[in-house]
């Protein structure tokens, strides 16, 4: 390994630089392409090894976008992924499938992501199979353990997912994502599906196998308060953008964007008496084939002036905690 991989390696495990991908869209017989979906557009970002970054904003800002580009499962329209420190562009197509061992997904729906007609051993050690080539006894093995990591009853591997529940299902997506002991997990709305009480038990699991493991978690969800406690940081997105970065205590106590103030306002405050100015948003999210000029949150900003409807405020630092805002009035 040389020096410049070596700091690479202790840093970041996977970073975004200046990443787009836009959707082209298709009218009439010929199929033209008479525009694009920009579902996202322009964004950084580095998660450290075994950091839990989690990423929020209303539905079709991109977030999804987001995760299965950082995972090479859809190629950017421009920008760069860096995996380890190392482009990925620069990687033939063999070796993305190889570094897919090292990076997994968790969905919001184990149910449509587990193959019904699989048994759960065959599903969990499929990978396993693919890609260490393991004895019958071995994959056995393996299996049976990884089912014991994450709170599953090992003897019940002859069982097909139907026969679990909504929660023990998502537990054997997670068994099936770390069974090649990966570096980074895109968890998607990993546990918006499932009743709150089994929510927590799903988070606490992934926080223990973050310990165990050295995972990095991309946590993807709708909501501020679904991220908070597994999250080092918490990312905001509107409109294909970054608006926001912040350490997750700092993000609660003191957000900047008016956007992410306007999505803590939406959440139950423990403290009655907390007289922390609320926003409530007006209107829907605009559409992302036509994004508003200038700052794309200036239609809904009860803050917005000229200068927002014109220049584009850019992501930039704001103290040395790495705390970022893209806003040229931050609160
Ligand atoms: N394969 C695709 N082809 C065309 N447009 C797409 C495709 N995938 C996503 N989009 C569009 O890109 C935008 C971002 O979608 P994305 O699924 O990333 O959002 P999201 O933040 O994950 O939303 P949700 O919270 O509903 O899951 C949306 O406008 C969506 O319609
Ligand atoms: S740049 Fe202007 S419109 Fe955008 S969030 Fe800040 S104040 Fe609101
Ligand atoms: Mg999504």
């Amino acid at each position: 390994m040389n020096a410049e991989r070596a700091v690479a390696a202790s840093t970041h495990i996977i970073e975004a630089r200046n990443v787009s991908k836009y959707f082209p869209i298709r009218q009439g017989l010929l199929s033209r392409v008479v525009g694009h979906v920009k579902a996202v557009d322009g964004v950084s970002l580095a998660i450290g090894r075994g950091e839990t970054f989690g990423l929020v904003g209303e539905s079709g800002c991109g977030k999804s976008t987001l995760g299965r580009v950082l995972l090479q499962l859809q190629s950017a329209t421009a920008g760069e992924v860096l995996f380890d420190g190392t482009s990925l562009q620069e990687r033939s197509a063999s070796q993305i499938r190889d570094l897919r061992q090292h990076m997994q997904i968790i969905f919001q729906d184990p149910m449509g992501s587990l193959n019904p007609r699989f048994l759960v051993r065959d599903i969990i050690g499929e990978p396993l199979r693919i890609h260490r080539k393991l004895r019958a006894r071995e994959l056995d093995e393996r299996v049976a353990s990884l089912m014991e990591l994450v709170g599953l009853d090992a003897s019940r591997r002859n069982r097909y997912p139907h026969e679990f529940s909504g929660g023990q299902r998502q537990r054997i997506g997670i068994a099936r994502a770390i069974a090649l002991t990966p570096s980074f997990i895109v968890a998607d709305e990993a546990v918006s599906a499932l009743d709150v009480s089994v929510q927590s038990q799903i988070v606490n699991l992934l926080a223990m196998l973050q310990q165990q493991l050295g995972i990095a978690y991309l946590f993807i969800a709708h909501g501020l308060n679904v991220v908070r406690h597994l999250s080092d940081r918490v990312g905001v997105m509107y409109l294909g953008k970054l608006v926001e970065v912040s350490p997750t205590d700092e993000l609660y106590r003191q957000p900047l964007h008016p956007y992410t103030v306007a999505l803590l306002s939406a959440v139950p405050r423990p403290n009655p008496s907390d007289k922390r100015q609320r926003i409530v948003l007006q209107g829907d999210v605009p559409s992302p084939a036509n994004p508003p000029t200038g700052c794309r949150f200036h239609p809904r900003c009860p803050y917005a002036q000229t200068r927002c409807r014109q220049e584009e405020p850019l992501l930039r630092t704001v103290n040395s905690g790495g705390h970022q805002v893209a806003c040229h009035y931050h609160l």
